[in-house]
């Protein structure tokens, strides 16, 4: 037993993401089997703490068979920023800031301790709460896995089997039809699905917001890879990719509706070499489904750890991966720092070795 910490809250905030449940039953078997604590969840982001009603008792029952389940337990919002909630008065939308109410309803909650689980902006509130004086810690949550202060964040690995998956089973269909096969990932600043999985499943070209591209570039590799017996081609692209500003006519692209760059790619490729393209957006399909074995130890880790730094008494920081231990990093230093892929780096000198290209030199 601590004996200063009685209760604690658990909060998740912005996209769902596989490993969320884990980290959560991680978090509360170590509070109430462990520690002996009470622990609360908090619903919707951080809504349960501006409107209390909407927590819920985290008891070891509650938690049972949630491990290998996607999403979350808790539900969970990208709009409800506590400093800026947006609010419809009169038919037009203001913003009020509801952070002091969120000091207030812990303190009402009878909650000493805060785990919060989320990608960059949620951690950003995170830090922004607890500068206020709410003893918070946090666990980065992203299959983006472009949170600088940790070397991995769970959710990435469900996100890549799933992306090798697919690119396996569209590339049987690419051989077969002899077309190129344009593949959507996620990773909104960051490449690093599309990197990984296209490298996992053996593509010809990879797109990535780090790396400039001219689809002419893109057109080239595929036109010798068919002068060398290989009718077929497959573009793995993050739903982030910069586009040229021209494409091979000349003509300004058109600005891609979110989530459709890849939709563009493919009929700008399609043009150039009057060649068979099909597009497939994987979308959300990454982000759901049961967590692999990796994202549900790392989820546990993270979960286990973040109530054992409020055991110790550590607050305003986030749990981490290093060097494959778990150690924890001020959020003051973790948040608003992106982890981008290096253009220069290991990895992608890898994939070009292999034969990839990036768009940039045939
Ligand atoms: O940041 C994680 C992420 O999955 C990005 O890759 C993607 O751009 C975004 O979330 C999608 O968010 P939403 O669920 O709001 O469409």
């Amino acid at each position: 037993m601590t004996a200063t910490i009685q209760a604690i809250g658990v909060a998740n905030g912005g996209g769902d993401c596989s490993g969320l449940n884990a980290v959560i039953r991680g978090a509360v078997h170590t509070a109430i089997l462990k520690h002996g604590w009470r622990v609360v969840g908090i619903h919707d982001g951080f809504d349960g703490l501006i409107w209390p009603e909407r927590t819920t008792p985290l008891t070891t029952d509650a938690v049972a068979d949630i491990l290998s389940r996607g999403g979350t337990i808790l539900g969970t919002t990208n709009r409800g920023n506590p400093f800026h909630y947006p609010v419809e008065e009169n038919g037009i939308t203001v913003t009020h800031d509801y952070s002091l109410t969120c000091c207030e309803n812990m303190r009402k909650l009878g909650l000493d301790a805060l785990v919060v689980i989320g990608g960059d902006g949620t951690l950003g509130i995170a830090r922004d709460l607890g500068r206020l004086g709410l003893p918070i810690v946090g666990v980065p949550k992203t299959i983006d896995n472009d949170i600088s202060a940790t070397e991995v964040t769970f959710g990435f690995d469900t996100a890549l089997h799933v992306a090798t998956d697919a690119i396996d089973r569209l590339h049987t269909t690419a051989e077969s039809h002899g077309r190129v096969m344009v593949i959507q990932v996620m990773g909104r600043d960051a490449g690093w699905i599309a990197l990984h999985s296209g490298i996992a499943g053996g593509v010809d070209v990879i797109l990535i917001p780090e790396i400039p591209f001219t689809i002419e570039t893109v057109c080239e590799k595929i036109r010798k890879q068919e002068l060398s017996g290989k009718k077929f081609s497959l573009v793995v692209v993050a739903e982030g990719v910069k586009l040229p500003a021209l494409d091979p006519a000349g003509k300004p692209f058109p600005a891609p509706r979110p989530g459709q760059v890849g939709i563009l790619i493919g009929d700008a490729i399609q043009k150039f070499l009057k060649k068979e393209v099909r597009v497939a957006v994987l979308g959300h399909i990454q982000r759901g489904g049961s967590p692999s074995p990796f994202d549900r130890i790392l989820s546990t880790r993270f979960g286990v750890e973040a109530v054992e730094l409020i055991a110790r008494g550590i607050f305003g920081h986030m749990v981490c991966l290093r060097a494959g231990e778990i150690q924890s990093v001020p959020l003051d230093e973790a948040a608003g720092k992106m982890r981008l892929v290096d253009p220069m780096g290991g990895i992608v000198r890898t994939a070009r070795s292999v034969g990839i290209t990036f768009g940039d030199q045939a």
